[in-house]
């Protein structure tokens, strides 16, 4: 049906706001003042330093799946490996979500702790309600199948064999497990494990065991007894729920230190630090001070193998699910941008043994050349700066008028180049631009380059836009339909996402329900196109084709103007 493509295109500049308005936030802020990822400095110290993943953003979400490989070089599984994952029904095994924690380890070089063998929750009730005899089997075959399938691993080193199996008071827990099989449950989980992997470190794993209290010296006292009757304990963990309402633990040092001495390993193995809502800059601080506290702990006891943060992102994290009111508790916030707990960590991490901190600024960049000058705003380019490390981005900044005047940031792009809208018209502005590192080092700034905005008054002038626009009509022969494909591609320097492209039918078109790629509706002449799952982000550089058939009464002129969130695109 497509008879004939469209003839001669044409260029038509666009308005210059489109960028700006364009713009998204980094997703991820570059961390001040650090010049290595945790996992480095950790490394340097002989530490591992992980995170409990979650499977859903692990799958699918960029800027957890980056964070998650660059900053840690261990990783638990939140929930994956845990028995209502592994074993829903008896005997039916699915291995979907571990393997995934498993298969990401290995591709960024990450160590695993399995968790966890035998807990009292998150245990289905099949488990529950079984004789002893048909529990302890049960107990058994769970071990041997989950622990067995990842014996031969390299990336699975360790596992929590047994969760929390003591209440506050240093009293076993009355758990299921602990109610139809007695305490013996524990030495059998152990032993178990061991015949499943006899590589993996075997551990005892539970709460308020950080400092020294009732709980964490009746858990001595069972691991130092575990161990004299030849019970394959080699590993502590304290999970470190911490909350800063609560005060910091006492003596957490010293408590690794008695487990250290009785020959096991220890290691902190869900830290997180929550907080009474809503989140101040107080709160973060000494938010940030737990951290840090945990870390040098850690870092003062040799036998401490690292540290894992339950989650590392506010986005997913257990706290405001299970602690009303409560949240904040890692160590990135809900938008991945690092919070002081980031740099309390790192910095406590860095001691100057690893790679060093970078205080080398970038070069200084270019004089902006300006271009694209309308009575509302101007493009700015700039030559780039270089850096031993990485230019992250730079400052823009502006004064008004041809002298005098304050600069001040307008504008923080990462890449060469900014527009800048919203100006005053038959207005003179001076630009001037730094460069930055990861480690928060400026550079000198550049030269000032002097714009003077026109006059206005005839709607926007040309100028450069985030978008670009190739709009094709293709009549039918002999009818009064015709076939219409728009690719709309993003010019900018940010993602796209979640995109409304607007533009008008000339008189007489109508769109023919529903059109392809894209949700389309038609008001008037008014047309709008919102995109479908998968062409909603558009990266830079990145374009969709989408199109629709439509009826026209004998013209079949095109839209002059095309619109994304308000701002025209270039149409070519
Ligand atoms: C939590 C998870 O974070 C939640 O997603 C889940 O709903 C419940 O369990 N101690 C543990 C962890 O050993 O397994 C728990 O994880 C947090 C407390």
């Amino acid at each position: 049906m497509i008879i004939f493509a469209r003839g001669a295109r044409t260029a038509r500049m666009a308005v210059i706001a489109a960028a700006a308005a364009l713009a998204v936030p980094l997703v991820v802020a570059p961390p001040a003042a650090a010049d290595s990822p945790l996992r480095v400095h950790a490394a340097a110290r002989g530490k591992f330093i992980g995170y409990a993943a979650n499977t859903g953003p692990l799958a699918n979400e960029t800027a957890y799946r980056n964070i998650a490989a660059t900053e840690f070089n261990q990783v638990t599984a939140e929930n994956a490996m845990k028995w209502d994952s592994t074993e829903p029904s008896d005997g039916n095994y699915t291995f979907a979500g571990a393997d995934q924690v498993v298969a990401f380890a290995t591709a960024n070089n990450q160590q695993v702790h399995g968790h966890t063998l035998v807990w009292h929750s998150q245990t289905p009730g099949w488990v529950q309600g079984l004789s002893a005899t048909a529990m302890r089997t049960a107990m058994q075959d769970h071990i041997a199948t989950v622990a067995g399938r990842y014996a031969n691993n390299p990336a699975l080193v360790s596992w929590d064999v047994v969760n929390e199996v003591f209440d506050d008071n240093g009293n076993m827990r009355t758990s299921f497990w602990y109610n139809t099989l007695g305490a013996s449950y524990i030495a059998d989980a152990f032993r178990y494990a061991r015949a499943a992997d006899s590589n993996a470190r075997l551990c005892i794993n539970d709460y308020n065991v950080e400092g020294i209290n009732a709980k964490s010296t009746a858990m001595y006292n069972l691991v130092r007894q575990l161990r004299a009757d030849g019970v394959p304990v080699d590993c502590v963990g304290f999970q470190g729920h911490l909350a800063i309402q609560y005060g910091f633990p006492s003596q957490v040092q010293q408590n690794m230190e008695r487990f250290a001495a009785l020959g096991v390993q220890v290691r902190v193995t869900e830290l997180d630090v929550r907080m009474q809502m809503p989140r101040d800059s107080s709160k973060d601080t000494t938010q940030a001070t737990y951290y840090r506290n945990v870390v040098q702990a850690c870092l003062a006891v040799t036998a401490c193998a690292g540290i894992t943060i339950w989650g590392f992102t506010d986005k997913y994290s257990w706290v405001p699910d299970v602690f009303g009111g409560e949240g904040a508790a890692l160590p990135w916030d809900a938008n991945y941008s690092p919070k002081p707990a980031y740099t309390a960590i790192h910095d406590a991490l860095d001691d100057g043994s690893g790679p060093g901190p970078d205080t080398t600024p970038p070069t200084t960049p270019g004089t902006p050349t300006a271009s694209g000058v309308t009575s509302s705003g101007v493009s700015l380019s700039w030559a780039a700066s270089s850096d031993a490390v990485g230019v992250t981005g730079y400052d823009v900044l502006r004064a008004t008028g041809a002298s005098g005047g304050t600069f001040a940031v307008v504008g923080t792009p990462t890449s060469a180049s900014f527009v800048d809208s919203g100006l005053a018209a038959s207005t003179t502005y001076r630009y001037q631009v730094r460069a930055r590192d990861a480690a928060g080092n400026l550079s000198a700034l550049s030269p000032v380059v002097s714009v003077t905005t026109t006059a206005g008054g005839g709607g926007p002038g040309p100028g450069p836009s985030s978008c670009r626009v190739a709009y094709t009509i293709s009549p039918w022969g002999g009818s009064s339909g015709f076939t219409a494909g728009v690719t709309l591609t993003n010019t900018g320097t940010s993602t796209l996402s979640g995109w409304t492209l607007a533009f008008s039918l000339p008189t007489g078109q109508r769109i023919t329900p529903p059109g392809w790629s894209a949700t389309w509706s038609q008001s008037g002449q008014a047309v709008t196109a919102t995109p479908l799952s998968w062409n909603s982000t558009l990266a830079p550089g990145g374009s969709t084709t989408i199109g629709f058939n439509g009826t026209h009464t004998g013209g079949t002129g095109e839209p002059t103007t095309f619109t994304v969130g308000g701002s025209s695109c270039t149409v070519v």
